[in-house]
């Protein structure tokens, strides 16, 4: 990724200003025409069916949720507990339990992704494996929880939200929504588990990776997707080597890729 997109949004670069209205579009077009739709459309990314009710993120339009989806399925999660946070219409928790997740909590502010991630538990065939509950953050999970893999691809950008939708798109002034995003993560980590993270390059990259650092993780890139205007970021979080121990481990591996690290 590009220093520029480390430092966060851009702001002395030539195509500021064009960037930033063209944002400023496609929030409006995609609040206005898909997470404000009145009906539940259904779509496919990839293997997996997905049916979309109104306000929920939609994994069929916005890319971010496709490249997540497909990351976790390269994962041999066989055995492992998840949880994912922001789920939206559950795709990224049903990517880790068709990847083997035994058990995978899927957390939404939204009533709406939650019933959504239930029901595509169910035409997916992996109701037994989804816990789907309406939380803000971790505040659903109890404390004594511990996940191996804790998944979340947050709102990329800072700003009041209008509605129940515009959470997927904004978390709050300064991201406050997120302040305590990787505390509780960091609480809620097993011994040796990460968390995925996926980020925009608009995101306040560089004030979300300070937040990530202060609750004790260390930060590392493991895969990107450019599109005109915009990069995705997938980033893998451990908790710090002195904070656990001193016992250094391997990220989790790729299904049948024996002792290697993920390729990327
Ligand atoms: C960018 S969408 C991602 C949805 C889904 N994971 C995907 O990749 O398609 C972010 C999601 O996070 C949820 N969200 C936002 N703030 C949240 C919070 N404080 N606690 C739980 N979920 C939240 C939104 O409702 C939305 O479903």
């Amino acid at each position: 990724m590009t220093d520029s997109a480390l430092r966060g949004p851009a702001t002395t670069d030539r195509y500021s200003l064009p960037r930033t209205l063209f944002r400023k579009f496609v929030h409006w077009a995609s609040h206005t025409f898909i997470l404000s739709s009145k009906r539940t459309r259904r779509t496919r990314v990839g293997d997996v069916v997905l049916d979309v009710p109104p306000s929920v993120f939609h994994p069929g339009v916005f890319v971010t949720s496709g490249m997540f989806a497909a990351h976790l399925r390269r994962l041999d999660l066989r055995g492992k507990c998840a949880v994912e946070v922001g789920t939206g219409s559950g795709i990224l928790a049903l990517s880790a339990a068709l990847a083997g997740a035994e058990r995978v909590v899927a957390l939404d502010i939204n009533p709406n992704a939650v019933h959504a991630a239930r029901i595509n538990a169910a035409t997916n065939g992996v109701a037994d494996r989804i816990d789907a509950r309406l939380s803000n953050l971790f505040s659903a999970v109890a404390a004594e929880e511990r996940f191996d893999l804790i998944i979340s691809s947050p709102p990329s950008f800072a700003g009041e939200p209008v509605d129940i939708a515009d959470h997927a798109w904004v978390a709050g002034p300064g991201y406050c929504h997120l302040r305590n995003l990787f505390g509780s993560a960091r609480r809620h980590l097993a011994t040796g588990g990460e968390m995925l993270l996926l980020l925009s390059s608009d995101t306040n990259i560089a004030l979300l990776k300070a937040w990530a650092q202060e609750a004790g993780f260390s930060w590392q890139q493991v895969a990107e997707k450019s599109i005109l205007i915009e990069s995705f970021v997938i980033f893998r979080l451990q908790a710090n080597v002195s904070e656990r121990g001193g016992a250094d481990r391997q990220p989790l591996e790729t299904a049948g890729s024996g002792s290697g690290p993920l390729s990327l």
